[in-house]
């Protein structure tokens, strides 16, 4: 995998409608990336995909959304205010400003100059004034990870609950960064989407839970198409941990540009619940947290035998939507060599990511009785829930099944002449080429299997 086929990549999702770049007609702005027609599709469909086996497919894991701007407060209890920051480094010579980790032996990437400042701390959050008036008092964030407001909601989902410990917390949503150095397309952007799941356990039991999830979310990401092989695990040095964590352990992909994390798994310990909490001194808490806390809240909860109260380890897998999309549609892209030396592109996702679920052709797209039959088999096919489907009337079957195989669509039906004699239409596998005839009445029973698997 090169830079080369990340310009592949950038270059389908432009032309195909995946993404866009934000502001274009106005020059853009950057670290910002708009997504299209496909895009949102597959976005979604991968955000329903995880919260399908984070909350659907359990009995013990919650879902929130919870608001975006952020009081100072809970950022300053959290520690983001304090350390949620990057090293700096300024170029004297051409005034670029670039992460310090991203500079090679001490030259200016973009001029080459060595004149550079010594690294300071710049600190990624986003302000915004809230209110009519801007002189500065009343300011909120705009929240840098989905998971404090899952912590400061701890006892709302607890209370209103059946649930003990160990249970979890669910949220995807937007986070904003502003990063020093956007790049590598969608990799490090300045406004991204997280899929986030705090997982409370009884301390003692933390370890063990790392390790479950870990585990599960390897698994995870297998079954939305991603070969293991291209998967590493990476245990984060204990030099480099969040503020946060005890222990975090990466899931790093092989991206077009290298090996880059994809989701961490973090041991957050009783940090967060605790920073949040009032009367700390009683919690017994084992995290070093600020104890002037402006919290009335007591985030514990009490074991149901010894009526100790308890504040829970945390468990955090939290993977980003927009690296989670760049993985997969480089692991779905493929340029295949057919017969007589031409070649064809074909993304091979898996169906239940697809953008589009299937398309359905009419043969000739002035023929009113093929247009008919193809509309009535299209609104069958979407009336089943499993996503979008596509009536094509294109008028040309060889472009429509390029285009098909080139944004993803697990099948292609096309109703011909035959279809308004005989009730059968004929469709075509987008990885196989392969093409059969099914009665148009079994058809329904044909897509619900390919999507749903
Ligand atoms: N709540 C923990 C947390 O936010 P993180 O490692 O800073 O941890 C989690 O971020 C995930 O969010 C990363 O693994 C990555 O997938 C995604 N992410 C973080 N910063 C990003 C950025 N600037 N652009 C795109 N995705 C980002």
């Amino acid at each position: 995998m090169t830079a080369e086929s990340m310009d592949k990549l950038v270059a389908l999702c432009k032309r195909r409608g995946f993404i866009f770049q934000s502001n274009e007609i106005y020059g853009g702005l950057q670290g910002l990336y708009d997504y299209g027609p496909l895009g949102v599709e597959l976005k979604n469909n991968l955000k329903r995909s995880w919260w399908n086996s984070m909350v659907y497919e359990r009995d013990d894991i919650e879902g929130i959304d919870s608001s975006i701007l952020t009081n100072p407060l809970v950022l300053k209890h959290s520690g983001h205010e304090e350390t949620f920051s990057d090293p700096l480094v300024d170029c004297k010579s051409c005034k670029s400003r670039i992460r310090a980790d991203h500079i090679k032996e001490n030259k200016c990437p973009e001029c080459g100059s060595e004149d550079l400042t010594d690294p300071r701390p710049f600190n990624l959050m986003f302000k915004t004034n809230v209110g009519p008036v801007e002189d500065g008092s009343s300011f909120a964030y705009l929240r840098p990870e989905t998971a404090q407001q899952i912590f400061t909601n701890f006892k709302n989902v607890l209370d209103s609950t059946p649930h003990h410990l160990p249970f979890g917390i669910a949220q995807t949503g937007k986070a904003f960064r502003n990063e020093i150095t956007p790049r590598n397309f969608i990799f490090r952007v300045r406004e991204f989407e997280q899929m986030e799941l705090e997982f409370f356990v009884k301390p003692g039991e933390d370890e063990k839970w790392h390790k479950v999830w870990t585990d599960l979310r390897m698994d995870w990401w297998e079954k939305q198409g991603i070969d293991k092989k291209n998967l590493e695990l990476l245990e984060v040095p204990k030099d480099e941990l969040a503020h946060y964590s005890k222990a975090t352990v990466d899931i790093m992909y092989k991206y077009p540009h290298g090996l880059e994390e994809l989701e961490g798994i973090a041991n957050r310990t009783d940090f967060d619940l605790g920073s949040h909490s009032r009367g700390q001194s009683d919690l017994g808490l084992t995290a070093k947290v600020d104890k002037n806390t402006d919290s009335n809240a007591k985030l514990a909860v009490q074991d149901p035998d010894t009526k100790d109260w308890i504040v829970p380890y945390v468990i955090e897998p939290s993977a980003g939507v927009e690296r989670g999309f760049l993985a997969i549609l480089n692991e779905a892209f493929k340029v295949e060599e057919l017969e007589g030396g031409k070649e064809r592109t074909v993304l091979s996702l898996k169906p239940h990511l697809s953008p589009i679920k299937a398309a359905v052709i009419p043969l000739k797209r002035n023929n009113e009785d093929l247009v008919q039959k193809a509309k009535e088999l299209k609104n069958t096919l979407q009336s089943k829930g499993l996503g979008r489907v596509l009536l094509e009337n294109s008028g040309n079957i060889g472009k429509s099944y390029r285009r098909h195989d080139e944004i993803g669509t697990p099948m292609c039906i096309t109703i011909d002449f035959e279809s308004l004699e005989d009730g059968t239409a004929t469709i075509r596998d987008r990885d196989t080429m392969e093409q059969k005839r099914l009665d148009i009445s079994s058809i329904s029973e044909y897509f619900k299997e390919i999507i749903d698997n």
